[in-house]
């Protein structure tokens, strides 16, 4: 079974409403006495996806690409990161991060002992295998998903990321908190490694007004996040802020979608799609408090998964991404597996989707599941790591019905070759294909 859909039979508990009238593309959020405004991705915008030339990758030919650790399958990946969202210099070394297990685990299931291992680089592009980052037992989670990393003021690395389930459970759960630590990176001319860790904490957890619960998500929902932190520094303000994955707040019953699904039977079921991308703002100059927000884009009745946003400031714009499954979209419609984006002149709202529709890259149509989990770097280098490639025509589900081989044998799980996407105003464009692993 696939982890995301794996339903919730704890009762739905009343919470806050998260009432949606999608006419325009923009949802009323109403909570206590308080009400924002929250563009919410309508399902008009995503009936005018159109893959073209601007937006669709080229084929990835897995046969010509290097792992830069065969040893193990290598999954959503982010580097360190200064405060300006670029890859950070540390001591002449760069260094990332990635969702990592042993290779011969079965990928579909790789999820369930996910941990994050690091990489480091003199050149940005060959990559050596720096080991688990915590080594120590002290995670929090039964695993580790992911998250995003910045040098701290003082040197130091400063790293959020997602705690799934609990420490030493003994059925796996679902639960997702978003928990911070740091630590000192320590170079020598050979290897870089990290010492002196600060505790784990548990920073943010969700509320239930802005952000669905587990109990809140219930039976009846098909997936569940809160998760994938990502720092951003607003360079307008200075303000600190993580964006995370998460669900609209509220139970199924108390949802509404407006207007109605075309087929008008279909509309009780567009209801249980309610993606959002979250905001909470630093309170503290150690980024161990933070306040939770409204959201700042919600996907009801739209698309229940908008996996590990990012944001990157270009010109006098903010722009927001997130990736998605074919399969996350509401029913009746047909949007590939890529990456979408989003502009607003001011941070917190206001976002209009890039391109008209919100589609930034598409997997190719023979090859539509080939990477995942694009970021978008400051300079417009996209990086992705290799999915499932060459898939004769089957969809995820099918595959994930393959035998263990099969799957090994399809999944890449290693770095892409990396692409360079220009933005202009609301609209990009892939420009062209980059060396595999490059995130400069
Ligand atoms: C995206 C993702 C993330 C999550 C991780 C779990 O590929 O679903 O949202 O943190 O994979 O492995």
């Amino acid at each position: 079974m696939n982890w995301k859909n794996v339903k919730l039979f704890s009762a739905a508990v009343i919470g806050a409403s998260a009432i949606m009238t999608a006419t325009t593309g923009t949802g009323v959020f109403a909570q206590g006495t308080s009400t924002s405004t929250v563009f919410n991705w309508s399902r008009e915008a995503v009936s005018h996806i159109d893959m073209n030339e601007n937006n669709t990758a080229p084929v990835i030919q897995m046969e010509d690409l290097e792992e830069m650790a065969p040893e193990y399958h290598v999954w959503d990946t982010w580097p360190l990161q200064d405060r300006n969202g670029n890859l950070a210099v540390v001591n002449g070394y760069k260094i990332i991060f990635a969702l990592t297990v042993p290779s011969d685990v079965i990928p579909g299931k790789r999820h369930d002992t996910a941990g994050i291992r690091y990489f480091y680089s003199k050149d940005g592009q060959s990559w050596k295998v720096g080991g688990l980052l915590f080594n120590d037992g002290q995670a929090l989670g039964s695993r580790q998903w992911a998250g995003s990393a910045i040098v701290d003021k003082n040197g130091k690395l400063h790293i959020f990321y997602t705690a799934t389930g609990r420490k030493n459970e003994t059925h796996l759960t679902y639960e997702q908190r978003l928990a911070t630590a740091t630590a000192e990176i320590k170079t020598t001319d050979a290897s870089v490694t990290f010492a002196n860790w600060s505790d784990h904490k548990v920073i943010l957890e969700p509320d239930g007004q802005y952000y669905q619960t587990q109990e809140q998500a219930g039976q009846g929902e098909s997936s569940y996040a809160f998760r994938d932190p990502y720092f951003f520094q607003d360079p307008k303000t200075g303000e600190e802020y993580l964006l995370f994955e998460a669900n609209s707040a509220g139970s199924l019953a108390q949802r509404t979608c407006q207007p109605e699904h075309p087929n008008t039977d279909l509309t009780e079921e567009s209801k249980s799609y309610n993606g959002s991308i979250g905001v909470a703002k630093a309170v503290n100059d150690n980024l161990t408090e933070f306040q939770i927000l409204p959201p700042v884009l919600e996907a009801n009745c739209v698309n229940e998964e908008l996996e590990r946003p990012g944001m990157i400031v270009k010109g006098n714009r903010y722009y927001l991404f997130t990736k998605t499954h074919h399969e996350k979209f509401a029913l009746g419609l047909d949007a590939p597996e890529g990456l979408y984006g989003f502009t607003s002149a001011s941070l917190m709202g206001g976002y209009q989707p890039l391109n008209g529709s919100g589609l930034v890259i598409a997997n190719p149509q023979d090859n539509p599941y080939q990477a995942y989990s694009w970021m978008v770097m400051p300079n417009g280098t996209v990086i992705s790591f290799v999915n499932y490639v060459d898939v004769d025509g089957q969809n995820i589900h099918e595959i994930g019905e393959q035998s263990p081989d099969y799957q090994r044998e399809h999944f890449g799980g290693m770095l892409a070759p990396s692409l360079h996407l220009s933005i202009t105003g609301d609209q990009t464009k892939v420009v062209h294909e980059k060396k595999q692993g490059v995130f400069h």
